[in-house]
């Protein structure tokens, strides 16, 4: 049978691989310095000199670059080509104010479908499958990069985009799709129409499903994985430096994410102070580009709390699954919790659905939680909120209000889901 092969830096060995880095680094670095005027004065004001990288350690050097960079030099500032250079923009809608612009150049949309190609077939594509991308297409980065990278694949390809859900499970039906390419929340809400129209999800065509864009847990991916019998595989990636397929998965293994580190440069650091740390070490994310024409990010931090690992099924390094970001950290009490460790423990409990969202309030001077989680059809509430308020108290630390709402009542996203709904202002 006719088989996809992998690109041969995919099977280097480490010290080829950190060669390839080293050269493009100090490539990357030069092309920043010499043609965008920000970089050029941050790096000067850090006395970091791209002609004085001798090692990849040597990066540590070089000032970090924020979504604050992007929102000053708005929208085109951090460009490093000029504009008949440019074929392509995206943009991600930030929480407050304007948006983050990002471009490409020919040469970067090759890299990044190259990216995405690679993702799809260590996600288990195989000659003849047939992908159906429900990301969003648009400005978000997520349809677009889908389709670029199953085409280049030579996969069929069925651009959804997000939405219409009764068309989705129409379609699915109907073309039978190996491959499914949507957010997990997203997923979960295409699996409820299936059964609202009495198509059982375990029988549908899908075979692999990737899934990223927000967080979720190995809960998750268990549930999704026995509901709708297919293999759930973690991609991740944003705007800033490409968009999806930046880290994917390995169907063999499902053990975190490969970085694809011949092109973006991974750290983790200390988000307190900035100190690089070493593998292993939990913190947050930072990328460099290694290969980007139009908008080189220099030590970018993503705001993703991860972890580094040495490769597994592939030489390239592996970063765990995301368990939240900083800017998603809830502080109740003095304790720090993440809506993905809220949804571990909802998860625990069959007769719980995967819908849920937290509330914050104020009790006087004090926050407060309420978890809204509906009960799966059917299932008789036994307990539930005691159960869950226990688990929540004795696994996180923190207390809160559990209410079981009625099915459908929270909101169902086509892209990312909000988690988070903050009443306290
Ligand atoms: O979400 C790109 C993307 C599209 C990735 C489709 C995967 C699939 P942005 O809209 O710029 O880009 O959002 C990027 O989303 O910093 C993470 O916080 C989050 N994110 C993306 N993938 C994952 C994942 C796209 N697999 C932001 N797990 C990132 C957890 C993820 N969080």
């Amino acid at each position: 049978m006719k088989t996809f092969p992998l690109d041969p830096i995919e099977k280097a060995s480490i010290d080829e691989l950190r060669a390839l880095q080293l050269e493009r680094l100090r490539w990357s670095l030069r092309h920043a310095y010499d043609n965008v005027e920000h970089y050029r004065r941050k790096f000067d004001a850090a006395g970091a000199k791209p002609s004085d990288v001798k090692s990849l350690e040597d990066l540590a050097k070089f000032p970090f670059t924020t979504k604050a960079d992007l929102r000053e030099t708005y929208p085109f500032g951090m460009f490093a080509v000029p504009m008949d250079q440019v074929v392509r923009l995206h943009a991600s809608s930030g929480t407050t104010g304007k948006p983050t612009v990002v471009g490409y150049t020919a040469k970067d949309i090759d890299t990044w479908t190259n990216c995405m190609a690679r993702s799809i077939r260590a996600a288990g594509a195989r000659p003849g499958d047939k992908a159906h991308i429900a990301y969003g297409y648009g400005l978000f980065t997520g349809g677009l990069g889908a389709h670029y990278g199953s085409e280049r694949l030579g996969l069929v390809t069925i651009p959804l985009s997000g939405g219409m859900t009764e068309r989705q499970v129409q379609l699915i039906t109907d073309f039978k799709p190996d491959i499914i390419m949507v957010t997990p929340s997203y997923m979960l809400a295409i699996a409820d129409e299936m059964e609202k129209q009495k198509i059982d999800p375990k029988k549908c065509s899908l075979r692999i499903g990737i899934f990223g864009a927000e967080p979720w847990t190995n809960e998750m991916r268990k549930q999704i994985e026995e509901r709708l019998s297919l293999d759930a595989i973690d991609i991740y990636g944003l705007s800033e430096v490409m968009g999806p397929g930046v880290a994917q998965e390995c169907i063999e293994t499902k053990d975190g994410l490969t970085v694809w580190e011949d092109h973006f440069y991974p750290e983790v650091i200390d988000p307190a102070t900035g100190r690089v740390l070493p593998d292993g070490e939990q913190g947050e994310l930072v990328f460099t580009s290694l290969t980007k024409e139009a908008l080189p990010v220099i030590r970018y931090r993503t705001r993703d709390l991860t972890r580094l690992m040495p490769g597994t099924a592939r030489t390239m390094r592996r970063m765990e699954k995301i368990t939240g970001r900083s800017d998603d950290m809830m502080i109740i009490r003095g304790v720090n919790v993440f809506p993905t460790q809220i949804e571990e423990q909802i998860l625990k409990q069959p007769e719980l659905s995967p819908h849920y969202v937290m509330e914050l309030t104020k009790d006087g001077p004090m926050d407060q939680l309420t978890v809204l989680v509906e009960i799966q059809p059917g299932a008789a509430d036994r307990n539930s909120v005691a159960r869950l308020a226990h688990s929540i108290k004795s696994y996180i630390g923190v207390t809160a209000e559990v209410k079981i709402v009625p099915i459908s009542t929270i909101e169902r996203s086509i892209g990312k889901a909000k988690r988070v709904i903050d009443k306290r202002k």
